[in-house]
This record gives C-alpha cells, sequence and structure tokens, in this order.
C-alpha cells in the first residue's frame, strides 16, 4: 500500500471512464474508499462492485457536474456515509472540438458548464467540509491545451486554462485551511474523449493523432497517487505530463 492512500476518502468525478475509472481501481487497490459521481450510474455501479469484490469500498452515486445541487449532494452523501472527505478529483469533461467558425455555440456552452462550472461547483461542494476539517486536497484536471491553445480548440482550451487560473488562485486562499491543491494536465491519453467530438473535419485527424501517441489512463491515475503519496507538508501544485511522443 503506498502511504498516503491507504483510508483515504476520495471523491472522484468522471469516474465512468478513461482516467477518473483508472484512477479509481487504482487508488481503490491502494487502499483508499471512493466516491464516483457521473450521468452513466449503471457503469459506476459495476465498476463499485468489482472493486468492493478486491475487498474495497466504492460508492456509486449519479452526478450531472453541471447541476450544482447533485455535486453538492455527492460531497454531502460521502461525508455522511464516511465521517468526512481528504481528496476531491474535479475529473469530468468533454472535449468537442471544432473551429469557432462552425458556430457549436450549445458545444461551447456544454464545455464551459461542465470543465468549468463543473470544477467550480465541486470546490463549493467540498470546500466547507475540508475547513472545518481543516485538511483536505483538492485536485483539478486541466490539460496540455491548458498551457497551449491552436486552432479548432480554443474554446477547450480556454476552459482548461480558466481551470489552472482558478486553482492557482484556490491554492493561496486555502492556505489557512491546510489543504492541498493539486492541477493535473494530461496530453493524450487513450481514453473516451475523442468521442465527444460532433465536428466530422475535426474527428478524424484527432483520432488518428490519439491512435499514434496516446498513452493510457493509468498515466494519469499514477500522477494523482504521486500527488496524494507526498507527505502532509508537501503540496505538490502542478504537474503536466506528455506522451513521450506528443510534440505539441
Ligand atoms: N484523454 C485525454 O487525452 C485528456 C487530456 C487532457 C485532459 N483530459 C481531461 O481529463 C478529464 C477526463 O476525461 P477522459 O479523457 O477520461 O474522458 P472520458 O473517457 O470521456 O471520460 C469523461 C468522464 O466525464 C464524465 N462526464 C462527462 N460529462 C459529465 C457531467 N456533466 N457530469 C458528470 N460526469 C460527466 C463521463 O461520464 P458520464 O458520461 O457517465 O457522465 C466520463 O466518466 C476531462 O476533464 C478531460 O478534459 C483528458
Amino acid at each position: 500500500m503506498t502511504a498516503g492512500i491507504k483510508d483515504k476518502i476520495v471523491v472522484v468525478t468522471g469516474a465512468s471512464s478513461g482516467l477518473g475509472e483508472a484512477t479509481a481501481r487504482l487508488l481503490s487497490t491502494e487502499g483508499a474508499t471512493v466516491v464516483l459521481g457521473v450521468r452513466r450510474v449503471d457503469r459506476l455501479r459495476t465498476l463499485a462492485k468489482e472493486l468492493e469484490t478486491r475487498g474495497g469500498r466504492a460508492l456509486a452515486l449519479t452526478t450531472d457536474v453541471s447541476q450544482r445541487e447533485q455535486v453538492k449532494a455527492l460531497l454531502d452523501t460521502a461525508v455522511q456515509t464516511y465521517g468526512r472527505v481528504d481528496v476531491m478529483i474535479n475529473n469530468a469533461g468533454l472535449m468537442p472540438q471544432a473551429p469557432l467558425e462552425r458556430l457549436k455555440v450549445d458545444e461551447w456552452d456544454r464545455m464551459i458548464d461542465v470543465n468549468l462550472k463543473g470544477v467550480l461547483y465541486g470546490i463549493a461542494a467540498v470546500l466547507p467540509h475540508m475547513q472545518r476539517q481543516k485538511s483536505g486536497h483538492i485536485i483539478n484536471v486541466s490539460s496540455v491545451a491548458g498551457h497551449k491553445v491552436g486552432p479548432g480548440f480554443a474554446v477547450y482550451a480556454a476552459t482548461k486554462f480558466a481551470v489552472r487560473a482558478l486553482s492557482e488562485g484556490l491554492r493561496q486562499e486555502v492556505k489557512p485551511y491546510n489543504i492541498r491543491t493539486t492541477v493535473i494536465s494530461p496530453g493524450a491519453v487513450a481514453t473516451e474523449l475523442p468521442d465527444s467530438v460532433t465536428d466530422p473535419a475535426t474527428s478524424k485527424p484527432i483520432r488518428t493523432f490519439y491512435d499514434q501517441v496516446a498513452v493510457p489512463a493509468d498515466s494519469f491515475a499514477r500522477a494523482v497517487a504521486f500527488a496524494m503519496s507526498q507527505p502532509e507538508d508537501l503540496d505538490i501544485n502542478e504537474i503536466l505530463y506528455r506522451p513521450t511522443k506528443q510534440e505539441v
């Protein structure tokens, strides 16, 4: 078991696939209790059952992170059930990339609602608990696209730049409460994320790019485990990683 993970109560949004699912699996194996929130709760229930069969503790709750009261209910249920929350991983997100001139305004709204407001709602839901506990760790998921912008992913990048900005503000503000903050910015990771691209001209090159360079989702889970397993007086604030093959 890795120090700093065993017996921790960890809430993960977006755990029905990809980075969130891989993280739930790794942390559960390392002895954490995982509380998982997504919209496709059937997938989560199967995952939670599997983790329990292997000796872990897991709770699956229907949560749409764009609905503030649902995110609050996820955190409140975690605390009511297990007595506290140690780590909040604001991971849920989508990436329907397309050039701005396609005017996919509904997708812009959705990315802002999930990738940005969903993270804010996660912070709003967990902060009162962690302030009361005078301990905790908030992990937000940005992206290489939170460091670099290019044609076709302006809005996605805008949400991920924003996640980095608010994570840095959060880091400075929560010092009095002994709360750690980490923002993780992955490069291309093989998940269902490219499925959210609806623009046919954008979808094909993204799939080719992912097929050529993407690394498995446990890369992210290991980054989470690294940040969590540091001594309590050490706060890993930023992790940026890419597949070795990824140039951008
Ligand atoms: N894969 C990459 O290359 C990569 C790189 C950098 C950053 N990221 C970031 O990593 C995070 C996870 O993405 P992923 O790659 O693991 O993609 P994924 O496999 O598509 O997983 C996305 C997860 O988010 C959940 N989700 C989507 N909308 C939601 C909502 N409104 N409320 C609650 N959950 C919601 C999905 O579950 P439901 O559909 O069941 O709700 C799913 O579990 C995202 O923030 C993404 O931007 C990914």
